[in-house]
């Protein structure tokens, strides 16, 4: 077997004292190698020929994480909040009194949750408490764990395990790392080899043009190339997978032939939904799903539109339908606020061109007031689209969308009767993912009260779908949240699209 000049050069250095174990450091010291990469590399290398073995060590680290750095230097926060429970009187121990002790709103809730679960009850509005030494032992003994840790990290086996597992179910505070350490010797076989037949060898790494001109690469030794070889992981900037996933959606619905459009995040509620045909008594409506502004307050509406839904949701209009039979309120579709959905995009479209065929998509972010939590963002992002043409129809609207999804890495797609106020028929899209079907949208034909007054006389095929849905597939995240927090380290090991 013939070993490259890098494998000559670590036996070389391990020869040096053949019966030691070698740590990193020490064959970096001796071969004079800046980069790990080589030992690691070569190590492998002459392990494969049974010359070095390495012995793998694996530790586990905890330092301190942000949350931990700062309760290092102003204190734990149960041990503050337990610091003026104990100097106030018994009027002041309230929750009132804690705010006005100055503990911040986002400190008070999972401060007096971590105290409960040490003993401290609240009664009639009190902080009341029995055993005052176990719950000052049990803060000292953590207040002492975090100070430790501000001195360095410590191996894991050094710590309190109850102590460790406590401070990582609380965010921020402790991060433990795994690390692997090596060591490398040489077996038998690696003692026997003579440092003289160890000489550096002549090998071509680059193959040049100059090279291939001459002759002499016929005879040339060519350095091997270990493509399995550990080299690091180059750290360099990358788009934010969710501005990546927007832009591979973009390039499908392009090379689908559609165009793309935009619209403004403010909005009237006129055209947010009175044009939508969505009755002003809809739940979804008030101010619990939708932000309203206060400014603008008032969105002016053209008085032409604000006549024709009025007439189309009192009594049908000219549509066929009957309408809502209800008194149409102008100042209602006059106010402003953040737009719920981009069906406002595609709606204004048209309506600005009612006798241009037209198909279009828009990737944009909507607004609800929804409560965080796996699967809800107050803000996210619909994939808009339309095709209003003369010859539009349901089969087209169903097998555009399992284009896109397929496209997209999901063929299997299917729909569902759904319910809009501005669709019939209405379709809910689907997609099998891991053995389940996942709501992804709605889709349907826009009803003639929400096409008359715009004034096309074709039928509109629309759909919205969930862009960030979508991304917990593509990423396979399963709480949405990851995809907004600023977590560098998680974001880099995101899949690139
Ligand atoms: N606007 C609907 C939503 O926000 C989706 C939809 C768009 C449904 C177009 C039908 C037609 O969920």
């Amino acid at each position: 077997m013939t070993l490259g000049n890098n494998e000559r050069r670590m036996l070389r250095a391990l020869l040096s004292n053949p019966e030691a174990g070698w740590n990193l450091n020490e064959i970096l010291d001796v071969t004079e190698w800046t980069d790990q990469v080589h030992v690691a590399g070569s190590g492998q290398v002459l392990s494969d020929a049974g010359l070095v073995q390495i012995v793998e060590s694996s530790s586990r680290k905890v330092s301190l994480g942000s949350e931990g750095r700062n309760a290092a230097l102003d204190g734990l926060l149960e041990s503050r909040i337990w610091n003026w429970l104990q100097e106030s009187d018994d009027s002041e121990r309230t929750m009132q009194g804690l705010f006005s002790a100055g503990f911040e709103r986002h400190e008070a809730g999972p401060g007096v949750g971590l105290l409960k679960s040490l003993g401290v009850n609240v009664e009639s509005g009190s902080f009341v408490w029995s055993d005052e030494n176990a719950i000052t032992n049990s803060i000292n003994q953590r207040s002492e764990f975090i100070q430790v840790l501000s001195d360095s990290a410590m191996d894991i086996g050094g710590l309190d395990s109850e102590l460790v597992k406590h401070f990582q179910g609380r965010k921020g505070l402790i991060e433990i790392e795994e690390s692997t350490t090596r060591t490398w010797t040489l077996t038998k076989a690696g003692k026997e080899i003579k440092p003289d037949e160890l000489k550096d060898v002549q090998q071509i790494g680059e193959i040049t043009p100059e090279l291939l001109q001459g002759e002499s690469w016929r005879d040339a030794e060519f350095k091997p190339f270990d493509v399995n070889a550990p080299a690091p992981i180059p750290a360099g900037g990358r788009p934010h997978p969710m501005q990546a996933l927007i832009e591979r959606i973009r390039s499908v619905f392009l090379e689908m032939g559609f165009s793309e459009i935009e619209g403004d995040y403010v909005q009237s509620a006129g055209w947010n939904m009175d044009a939508l045909f969505i009755p002003q008594s809809h739940p979804a409506r008030t101010m619990q799903d939708t932000f309203y502004l206060n400014n603008p307050e008032k969105v002016e509406v053209a008085p032409e539109m604000l006549d024709l839904w009025a007439k189309v949701h009192e009594y049908g209009h000219d549509t066929g339908s009957k309408g809502w039979g209800v008194k149409f309120d102008k100042e209602e579709a006059q106010k402003g606020l953040l737009r719920t959905h981009t069906t406002v995009n595609t709606i204004r479209h048209i309506a600005e061109n009612p006798h241009v065929p037209s198909r279009v998509f828009g990737i944009g972010r909507v607004f609800r007031q929804e409560t965080i939590d796996r699967t809800h963002l107050p803000e996210f992002h619909q994939i808009e689209g339309i095709i209003h043409e003369p010859d539009a129809n349901l089969p087209m609207l169903i097998s555009t969308l399992k284009t896109f999804y397929a496209k997209m890495g999901y063929p299997d797609v299917r729909v569902r009767p759904a319910y809009f106020p501005y669709t019939e028929p209405s379709v809910e899209v689907e997609v099998y993912w891991r053995g389940e079907w996942l709501e992804l949208g709605g889709s349907g034909i826009f009803r003639p009260e929400v096409t008359e007054p715009l004034g096309t006389e074709w039928p509109v095929c629309a759909w919205g779908m969930g862009l960030e849905r979508l991304a917990m597939l593509v990423l396979g995240l399963d709480d949405i949240r990851e995809l907004y927090q600023p977590d560098l380290e998680r974001l880099s090991k995101m899949p690139i699209l």
